[in-house]
């Protein structure tokens, strides 16, 4: 029998929608329906048990989860997934864990670290807030990559937008002893947000004092060319666990 999205959804309930368990905690994505093409079909079929972690609410060990000691980066809404696999690819003394809700750019990211066989890259299709809630352990990791998150630029949005004060405590919370948080984006008042919650955390302290220098090793994102394409500045903020 062909494996079409149906029969793959059949196989694997929970890739047809993303509950939320947790009511009152932000809403920062929209879903929509998505037609998958054959590639991604047959991506879920060819490497969803190697490389997917279902979302069971139950503490994640991660040396269990990659098999060795490294430290584990994690990376919220990767969209595509163009800059975790370049920076998975090259910086290889770490692990990604990699949580997106949109099924697309989930299967397209699975398709690209299956079929190179990327050994230090996991993916969760879930609610990056409810995951750190519930399977991420205090001081376990080691950087949050969060780049390009939706700015949900009207005033009456703002409050679905990912980084705002808990969630801040929550990321902190997670970080091992100097562990970082490096979050992107092209919507300067979001940056300056951005700046003013992470400096409320008594955790977190920014080495640059305001924004900070691009790094070498960040590849140019989809929504960062979006971006640059409608002449935004891109602003970058690095802050660290004490
Ligand atoms: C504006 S896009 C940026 C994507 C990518 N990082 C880039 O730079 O091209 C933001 C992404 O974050 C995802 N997202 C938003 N809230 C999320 C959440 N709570 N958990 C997981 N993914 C989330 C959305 O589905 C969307 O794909």
């Amino acid at each position: 029998m062909r494996e079409t999205q149906e029969t793959i959804f059949a196989d694997i309930p929970e890739l047809r929608s993303v509950e939320r368990t947790d009511k009152h905690s932000i809403k920062s994505f929209v879903l929509r329906g998505t037609r998958l093409k054959s590639f991604q079909v047959e991506a879920v079929r060819a490497y969803y048990h190697d490389y997917v972690i279902p979302y069971d609410g139950k503490p994640l060990d991660f040396k269990m989860v990659f098999g060795n000691d490294n430290p584990t980066i994690i990376e919220i809404g990767f969209g595509m997934g163009v800059a975790t696999h370049l920076i998975a690819r090259e910086r290889t003394q770490y692990n990604y864990l990699g949580i997106e809700v949109f099924l697309s750019g989930f299967t397209k990211l699975l398709d690209k670290v299956g079929k190179e066989g990327l050994s230090n890259v996991r993916l969760m299709r879930f609610d990056a807030v409810e995951v750190l809630n519930q399977m991420i352990g205090d001081n376990t990791v080691a950087g949050f990559h969060i780049f390009f998150p939706d700015p949900w630029p009207k005033k009456r949005q703002h409050k679905r937008r990912l980084i705002q004060a808990p969630f801040a405590t929550l990321l902190a919370q997670k970080l091992t002893k100097g562990g970082y948080i490096y979050a992107v984006t092209d919507w300067l008042e979001y940056a300056q947000q951005m700046l003013e919650v992470f400096d409320e955390v008594e955790d977190l302290v920014n080495p640059h004092g305001g924004f900070a220098p691009p790094v070498p090793w960040r590849p140019e994102t989809r929504f960062e060319q979006k971006g640059k394409d409608k002449e935004h500045t891109i602003s970058e903020v690095w802050v660290q666990r004490r």
